[in-house]
């Protein structure tokens, strides 16, 4: 990783030899950071290299669908996680030989909480007897400190890190030994398993970034007073939140509560299909009100429908009752649910909202869980001055919640404006509010490279005062001897994200206005985003795949990937997952067309919104009988210890824990939990999690008839699993 104005470009190279004597497939497979673009990859098999072109995406598709539609695989898949991206693709290598992967991407570092996070994951899948990790920091502002951390920094690893820190430049080195690989506390068999991450912040004494014909500027103040702060807390309580969501969402609340400072104003509104305000008006957050706030916290509990826009409509109107002058003002929604009562259409809420709140304050909105409809929260966030969030369903959920807060928690400006005379191309320059630990980050043009006609003024208010800054820029520093293209790319990344966020807020000509010019620049400079893809034409009788860049939350039908299994029997290969999925609004229609091997049983990898599940079929039976939409499971039973078992019908489910039997209709809303397993249920959908292993038994109906169908979302980690779901 090369890591300079926060602007980080990673190489990820792969070399893998072939050491049988015959040809086989190999694979490359890596998780990159969500917010990074993918920006090259290549192959190079035997001198030979192939190298991923761009696309607009429409067009990319087109030829992973012909090879979709030939029955071929077409495998570079990313698939959305917490905060990694995966990327995946694989090649057929002749005996003998050898192929070097290399895939570059790129990110701007975000500064939360007073720090830039360099995150770089690392599974090679095997001890590798070269591991190598190189980070170089080149920080012209001067590096304030470097820490390293993440699953990776381990004390088994500690003599292989080795981290040199100049003042405006530093180096960190991780290499690890073959048999570190696999000692460490994250690390098994399959040798290294976790995250690097490094964590570093700048000096902020000249603020301005290169100027070659573009600029960036990094704003981001410490020394001011804080402003207090006006914010409300809108609480979904609706029964989807049940169990621990709402356990967490309590606690989450009760330390946020416990952090708000003395002349800060609150106010607190649960809903469900109605809307309760804690108190009608903000009051200061002083030990009674505090006290008070949080017995009515510890008091929330879970019940009926949502109706998110009555509720939020009920937290701008207070706060617009209250006065704002010296103050910076916020709305917190927090939420696991469509709206489902009250107002539903999702434009009207839209429009309604943004006129409620006009512009006057952010509103955030944080999508707990992955029911979500996060596109909804997202443009609702982001038509408001706020952004959208997603918080995950795991242990620590409320520690994201808090960490959220933290990152709104202490205002320092607000009605920020950045001003750039004789500079074009501007990404944003107004921000509605500033808060410490974060950084405005602007980057533009300068034409003609003029820079002596070039100022940068910063115009806002602090705490009951109007602040100016002036930038004086580097003019007669040389421009250091590094590739001009960079802070250009760093411009370009900045204006495509922004453009990505102005999409979603429009529509009509408008959208397709700003899409286009998205696109141009994501051609121009190669980026992997949602309006792009990869193709990559693999060498010789095998076909182009494509990488695509997913949304947020994004459940995209994949085409099956080719499991060649473990044993020595040879498999069937087949690629029909989509027609298993007739109910399923997929653009394809299989044909099959297979030639069976005589053996005496295949594996069929289905892959759905999930990861392949694999049915044993004799080789009797005629294929079509997968095929016919009305073939599916009339009843599934799990078992799992020997005294408990989950079972499934078309009328509902029995839980039986060893003690209790319990039993749900399918038309329940449930999140139950023990210790061994957890069940989700919800819009028919029966989601199972038994140790590494998460299931999904959905209820369909077709032509009358009620039948199961099983989806394996998330396949049991370890060794030599094979078979009917990892046995
Ligand atoms: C802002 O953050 C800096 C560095 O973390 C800290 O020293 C300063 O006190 C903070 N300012 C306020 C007003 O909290
Ligand atoms: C930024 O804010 C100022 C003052 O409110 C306004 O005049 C200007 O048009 C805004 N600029 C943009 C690009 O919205």
């Amino acid at each position: 990783t090369i890591l300079t104005s926060r602007y980080a470009t990673t190489i990820i190279t792969s070399r893998v030899a072939n050491r049988i004597d015959q040809s086989q497939e190999i694979e490359f497979h890596v998780k990159i950071p969500k917010n990074a673009f993918i920006s090259k990859f290549k192959m190079t098999i035997e001198g030979q290299t192939y190298d991923g072109i761009v696309k607009q995406k429409e067009e990319a598709q087109q030829q992973y669908t012909q090879a979709v539609s030939r029955g071929q695989s077409a495998g570079i898949v990313s698939s959305v996680g917490r905060t990694l991206e995966e990327f995946k693709t694989s090649v057929t290598v002749a005996a003998l030989s050898k192929v070097t992967f290399e895939l570059t991407y790129e990110e701007l570092l975000k500064r939360r909480l007073g720090k830039y996070e360099l995150l770089i994951h690392a599974r090679p899948m095997q001890p590798v007897a070269d591991f190598k990790i190189d980070v170089y920091i080149n920080e012209r502002p001067g590096i304030n400190f470097l820490d390293i951390t993440g699953g990776l920094s381990t004390e088994a690893l500690a003599n292989a890190i080795t981290k040199t820190h100049a003042s405006s430049e530093a180096w960190v080195h991780f290499y690890p030994s073959k048999e570190q690989q696999s000692q460490c506390e994250s690390c098994g068999e399959q040798g290294l398993n976790g995250d690097l991450v490094i964590a570093y912040d700048v000096h902020r004494k000249t603020s301005m970034g290169d100027l070659n014909g573009y600029f960036v500027h990094h704003f981001a103040p410490s020394n001011l007073p804080r402003i207090p702060k006006n914010v409300v807390f809108i609480i979904d309580r609706s029964g989807s939140m049940h169990g621990r969501k709402m356990e967490q969402t309590r606690e989450a609340l009760l330390k946020i509560l416990g952090d708000l400072a003395e002349d800060d104003h609150f106010g607190l509104i649960t809903f469900d299909s109605s809307v309760s305000t804690w108190r009608k008006e903000l009051l200061p957050a002083n030990q009674d009100n505090l006290e008070a706030a949080k017995s009515f916290a510890r008091h929330i509990h879970e019940r009926g429908a949502t109706d998110i826009n009555a509720a939020v409509l009920e937290g701008t109107a207070m706060l617009n009752r209250h006065p704002q002058e010296g103050s910076a003002s916020l709305l917190i929604l927090l939420t696991d649910g469509d709206p489902t009562t009250g107002e539903t259409n999702l434009e009207k809420i839209h429009e309604n909202i943004k006129e409620a709140i006009g512009k006057k304050f952010p509103l955030y909105c944080l999508g707990f869980g992955m029911d979500v409809n996060f596109d909804f929260l997202e443009k609702m966030a982001l038509e408001n001055g706020g952004v959208g969030r997603r918080i995950y369903t795991d242990s620590d959920a409320a520690l994201q919640l808090q960490g959220f807060y933290e990152e709104v928690a202490t205002p320092l400006l607000t009605d920020v404006q950045m001003v750039y005379l004789g500079g074009a191309n501007l990404t944003q320059t107004n921000f509605s509010q500033y808060y410490n630990g974060s950084e405005i980050v602007v980057a533009g043009q300068i034409p003609d490279n003029n820079i002596e006609m070039f100022t940068a003024e910063v115009i806002a208010i602090s705490k009951s005062n109007r602040v100016m800054y002036s930038d004086t820029l580097p003019t007669k520093e040389p421009i250091e001897a590094r590739s001009d293209s960079h802070i250009q790319r760093l411009w370009a990344y900045l204006t495509v994200k922004q453009l990505l966020d102005k999409e979603v807020q429009l529509s009509g000509t408008a959208k397709e206005k700003v899409k286009k010019e998205a696109l141009d620049l994501c051609l121009k400079y190669g980026f992997v985003t949602p309006f792009t893809s990869m193709v990559v034409t693999k060498p010789q009788g095998e076909d182009s795949q494509v990488a695509h860049k997913p949304k947020e939350g994004e459940k995209r039908i994949q085409s099956s990937q080719v499991d060649y299994g473990s044993g020595s029997t040879p498999f069937c290969i087949l690629s029909v997952c989509l027609s298993l999925y007739p109910f399923l609004d997929f653009p394809h229609s299989l044909t099959l067309s297979l030639s069976v091997s005589p053996v005496q049983r295949f594996l069929l990898p289905a892959e759905g919104q999930a990861l392949p599940l694999c049915y044993d079929i004799p080789v009797a039976l005629s294929l079509r009988l997968l095929i016919d939409p009305n073939n599916g499971y009339q009843k599934i039973v799990i078992h799992y210890r020997s005294d408990q078992h989950i079972g499934l019908d078309t009328t509902g489910i029995t839980f039986n824990d060893g003690q209790n039997t319990t039993y749900f209709s399918w038309s329940l809303k449930i999140n139950h939990e023990t210790d061994s397993v957890s069940l989700i249920l919800r819009d028919k959908e029966m989601d199972v999690t038994i140790a590494s292993t998460r299931v999904v038994i959905m209820l369909y109906k077709r032509n009358g008839i009620k039948f199961l169908w099983p989806v394996l979302r998330q396949r049991p980690t370890g060794e030599n699993i094979i078979g009917i779901m990892g046995e």
